[in-house]
C-alpha cells in the first residue's frame, strides 16, 4: 500500500515538472536552464534569444546555417572570405570535404561548449588546416618545415580574412614606408549622393534647408528651446529633415502618430544601412535578436560604473537632436569603455591628430579617433547602380581577428609592414599604439621570397 502511494507522488512529481518545463520551453521568459553549456564570448549577450540560432524546434543544420548567416552572412562572401562555401559547393574542391565538412558553419563553431572552445569561437583543433593543406612546403619551399598549428598566427593566416594578407597583396605592398605621403581617412558622401538614392522620402522632405518657422510639430505642442536649437543648427534641419520624419510612427490601424521616444526604427527610412550594420554587430545583436537594447550592465569587457543602466540605441553615441559626429566618435564611446586600451588611447599621438583636426589644425579625415579604427569610413555597393562611402557601423567587422583592420583603416597612412607588425604586438594593441611595434612578422619577406622563386622559374610571370 504504501509503496503505491509513493510511486502516485512520484509520478504526480514528474507529470506537474514536466508540465512547467514545457510550459517554459514554449512560452516561458528565461530557457536558459535548457541550455547544455555557457556561450561564448561573442553571443553571452543573446543567449536568452534561442530562437536567434535554433530558429524553431527542429532546427536543422540549414536552418541554422541561415540563422548564422543572418547576422554574419556579409563577412562570409568573397572578398572578405577566402574560404567561403561557395568555394566548397564548387565541385573541383568537392574532394576537400572527405575529412572535414567546411560547408556548415557549426563544424567549426559549436556553440555552449566553453571546454573546447578557442578564443575566436573555434571548436576545430588549432592545426585543422591540414586536411587541404597537406602539400603545402612542396608548393611553397618557403613554408618547409613550418607546423600546421602556426599557420593561423597573428599576421600570418586567417581561415575567413585575408585580404591584406595574401601573396599578391603582400608583394605589391613589400617596400612601403611605416608612413605613406597621404595620411587621409575618406570623407563622408551621404548628403551628395541623396538624390541618387530611390527609396529615399524626397516627397515628403525635399532636400533644402528648414527655418524653425518650418517646424512641423503637432500645433500646440510646447517645444523646449533646445531641442528647437539643436535641430535648426545641425544636419537634420540643414537638409530638410523635419521632426515628423522621426516622429511619425505606424500606431493603431496603421495611422500615422506622434511618438516622444522613437527608436532605431525611425531612422530606417532614410539609414536602412547604418540600421542594419549596427544590428549585426555587437552593439545592436540584442536588438536584432527580439531582446532589450544592450547595456553595461550586461558586459563582461570592463565599463563605467555610472553608464551600467545606459541603453545602446542609435541616440546613445548621437545625442538627440544635435547629432554631433565628433562627440560620437571618441566621448560617447568613452561614457561606457573602461578597459586598459580604450583608456590608452587619449595618450597615443593618433588622439593628438584627432584632436589638431577637431579644432581645424588639420585638414578633415586625418585624426585618428575611437571610430576610424572601429567604425571605419568604407566605400561600398549601397544598391545595384549607387557605390558610395558609409561608415560601418558594425564595429566588429574590422575587430577579431585584427588584421582586418588593415585594408580599411591603417593602409590609409600606414606602409603594410608597418601595420602588420603593429597589429600583432599585443602590448601595443593595450597601449593604444603608443610607440613603435617591437615585432617582426616574416609575410612579406617570405612572399618576397616565393616571388622571386616563381619569377625564376616562369621567366618573369607574376603571381
Ligand atoms: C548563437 C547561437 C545559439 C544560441 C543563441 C543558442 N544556441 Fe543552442 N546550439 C547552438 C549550436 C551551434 C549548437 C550545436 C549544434 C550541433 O552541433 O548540431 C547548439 C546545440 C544546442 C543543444 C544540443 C546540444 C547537443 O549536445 O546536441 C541544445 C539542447 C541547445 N543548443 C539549447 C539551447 C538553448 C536552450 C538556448 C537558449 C537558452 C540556446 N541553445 C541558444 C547555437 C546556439
Ligand atoms: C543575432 C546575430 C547573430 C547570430 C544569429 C549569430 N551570431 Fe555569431 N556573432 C554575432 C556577433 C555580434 C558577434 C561578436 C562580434 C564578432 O566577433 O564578430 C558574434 C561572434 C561570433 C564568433 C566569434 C566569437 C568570438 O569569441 O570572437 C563566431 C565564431 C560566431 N559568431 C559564429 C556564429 C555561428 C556559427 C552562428 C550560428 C550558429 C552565429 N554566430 C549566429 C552575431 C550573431
Ligand atoms: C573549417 C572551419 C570553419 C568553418 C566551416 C567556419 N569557420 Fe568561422 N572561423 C574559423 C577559424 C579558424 C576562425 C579563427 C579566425 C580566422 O582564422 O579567421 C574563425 C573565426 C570566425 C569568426 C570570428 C572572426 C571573424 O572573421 O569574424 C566568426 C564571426 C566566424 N568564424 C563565423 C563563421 C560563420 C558564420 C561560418 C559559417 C558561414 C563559419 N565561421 C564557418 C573556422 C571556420
Ligand atoms: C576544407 C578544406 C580547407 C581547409 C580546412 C583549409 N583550407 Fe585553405 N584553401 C582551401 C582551398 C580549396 C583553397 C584554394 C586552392 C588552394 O590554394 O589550394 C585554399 C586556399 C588557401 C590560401 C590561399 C588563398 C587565399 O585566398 O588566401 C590560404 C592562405 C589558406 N587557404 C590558408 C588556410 C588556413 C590558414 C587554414 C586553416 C586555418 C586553411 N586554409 C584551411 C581549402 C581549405
Ligand atoms: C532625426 C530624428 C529626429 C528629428 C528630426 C526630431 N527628433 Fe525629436 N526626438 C528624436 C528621438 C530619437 C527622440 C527620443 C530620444 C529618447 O527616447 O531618449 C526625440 C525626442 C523628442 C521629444 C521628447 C523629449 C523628452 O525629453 O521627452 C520631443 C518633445 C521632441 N523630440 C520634439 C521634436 C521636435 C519639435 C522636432 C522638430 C523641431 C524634433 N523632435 C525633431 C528624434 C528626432
Ligand atoms: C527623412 C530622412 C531621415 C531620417 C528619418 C533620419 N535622418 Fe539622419 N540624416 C538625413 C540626412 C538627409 C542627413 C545628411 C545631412 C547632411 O550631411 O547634410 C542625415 C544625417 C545624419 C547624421 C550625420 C550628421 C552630420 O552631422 O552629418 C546622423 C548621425 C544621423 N543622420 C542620424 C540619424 C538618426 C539616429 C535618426 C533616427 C533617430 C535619423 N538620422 C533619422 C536624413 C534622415
Ligand atoms: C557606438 C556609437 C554609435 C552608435 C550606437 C550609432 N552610431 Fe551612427 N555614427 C557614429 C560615429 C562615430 C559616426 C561618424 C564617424 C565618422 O565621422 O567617420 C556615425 C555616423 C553616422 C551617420 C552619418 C553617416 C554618413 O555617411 O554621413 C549616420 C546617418 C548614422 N551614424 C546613423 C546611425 C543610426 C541610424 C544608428 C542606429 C542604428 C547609429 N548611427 C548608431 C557612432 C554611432
Ligand atoms: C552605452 C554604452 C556604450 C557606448 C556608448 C559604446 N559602447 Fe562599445 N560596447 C558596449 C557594450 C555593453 C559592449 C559589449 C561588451 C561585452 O559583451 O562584454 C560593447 C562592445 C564593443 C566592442 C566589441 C568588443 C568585443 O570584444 O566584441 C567594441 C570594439 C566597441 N564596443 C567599441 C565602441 C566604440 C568605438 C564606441 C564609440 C564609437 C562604443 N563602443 C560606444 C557599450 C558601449
Ligand atoms: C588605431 C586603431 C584603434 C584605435 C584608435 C582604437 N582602437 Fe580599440 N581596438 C583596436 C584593435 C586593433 C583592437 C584589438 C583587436 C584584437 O586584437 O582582438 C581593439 C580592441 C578594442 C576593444 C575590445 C577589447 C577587448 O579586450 O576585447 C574595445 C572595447 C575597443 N577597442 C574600444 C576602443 C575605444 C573605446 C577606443 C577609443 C577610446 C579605441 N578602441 C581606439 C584598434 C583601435
Ligand atoms: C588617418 C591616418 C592614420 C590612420 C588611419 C592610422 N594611423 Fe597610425 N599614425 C598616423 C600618424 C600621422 C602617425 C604619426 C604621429 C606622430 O608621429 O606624431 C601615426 C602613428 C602610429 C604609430 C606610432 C605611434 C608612436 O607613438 O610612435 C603606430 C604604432 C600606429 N600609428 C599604428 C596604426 C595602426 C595599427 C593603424 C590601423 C589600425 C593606424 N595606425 C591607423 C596616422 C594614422
Amino acid at each position: 500500500m504504501k509503496h503505491s502511494k509513493l510511486w502516485l507522488l512520484w509520478l504526480t512529481i514528474i507529470v506537474i515538472s514536466g508540465a512547467y518545463l514545457t510550459y517554459l520551453l514554449i512560452d516561458g521568459e528565461d530557457k536558459t536552464m535548457f541550455m547544455p553549456g555557457a556561450m561564448t564570448g561573442g553571443h553571452h549577450q543573446i543567449g536568452v534569444a534561442c530562437e536567434a540560432c535554433h530558429t524553431d524546434s527542429f532546427t536543422d543544420k540549414e536552418d541554422m546555417q541561415k540563422a548564422c548567416e543572418s547576422c554574419h552572412g556579409e563577412q562570409r562572401k568573397k572578398p572578405f572570405d577566402s574560404h567561403p562555401r561557395a568555394k566548397f559547393t564548387d565541385p573541383r574542391n568537392a574532394d576537400r570535404l572527405e575529412n572535414i565538412d567546411a560547408l556548415h558553419c557549426i563544424t567549426c563553431h559549436v556553440e555552449h561548449k566553453p571546454e573546447i572552445t578557442q578564443k575566436t569561437g573555434l571548436t576545430q583543433p588549432v592545426d585543422f588546416c591540414v586536411h587541404c593543406h597537406q602539400d603545402i612546403a612542396e608548393e611553397r619551399p618557403s613554408h618547409a618545415g613550418m607546423g600546421f598549428e602556426t599557420c593561423a598566427s597573428a599576421g600570418c593566416h586567417n581561415f575567413h580574412n585575408n585580404r591584406a594578407l595574401y601573396t599578391d597583396f603582400l608583394v605589391k605592398h613589400m617596400h612601403e614606408a611605416d608612413m605613406l605621403d597621404k595620411q587621409k581617412m575618406p570623407a563622408r558622401e551621404f548628403a551628395s549622393v541623396l538624390e541618387d538614392i530611390a527609396t529615399y522620402p524626397h516627397d515628403r522632405y525635399p532636400v533644402g534647408k528648414l527655418e524653425v518657422k518650418d517646424m512641423d510639430a503637432p500645433e500646440g505642442m510646447q517645444v523646449a528651446d533646445d531641442i528647437v536649437h539643436d535641430w535648426v543648427t545641425t544636419a537634420h534641419a540643414g537638409s530638410g529633415v523635419n521632426c515628423t520624419a522621426c516622429h511619425m510612427v505606424s500606431g493603431e490601424d496603421d495611422k500615422k502618430v506622434w511618438d516622444d521616444h522613437p527608436d532605431h526604427r525611425a531612422c530606417q527610412t532614410c539609414h536602412d544601412i547604418e540600421v542594419n550594420q549596427f544590428m549585426q554587430g555587437k552593439h545592436g545583436m540584442r536588438l536584432k535578436s527580439g531582446l532589450s537594447p544592450m547595456t553595461p550592465a550586461q558586459a563582461r569587457l570592463p565599463m563605467k560604473a555610472d553608464s551600467h543602466d545606459t541603453e545602446l540605441t542609435c541616440n546613445t553615441c548621437h545625442q538627440t537632436h544635435a547629432y554631433k559626429l565628433e562627440t560620437a566618435a571618441v566621448e560617447a564611446c568613452l561614457g561606457c569603455h573602461d578597459d586598459k586600451h580604450s583608456i590608452a588611447y587619449k595618450n597615443s599621438s593618433h588622439y593628438e591628430l584627432w584632436q589638431k583636426e577637431s579644432k581645424g589644425e588639420l585638414p578633415e579625415g586625418s585624426g585618428v579617433s575611437c571610430a576610424t579604427c572601429h567604425m571605419p569610413r568604407t566605400s561600398i555597393d549601397v544598391s545595384d547602380w549607387l557605390r558610395r562611402v558609409v561608415v560601418q557601423h558594425n564595429q566588429n567587422a574590422t575587430l577579431v581577428p585584427n588584421e582586418k583592420m588593415i585594408r580599411p583603416v591603417c593602409l590609409n597612412c600606414h606602409g603594410l609592414g608597418f601595420s602588420i607588425d603593429a597589429l600583432a604586438d599585443e602590448d601595443l594593441v593595450q597601449r593604444n599604439f603608443k610607440g613603435k611595434p617591437s615585432k617582426h612578422i616574416n609575410s612579406i619577406d617570405m612572399a618576397e621570397q616565393d616571388n622571386k622563386r616563381h619569377l625564376e622559374e616562369t621567366g618573369g610571370e607574376t603571381f
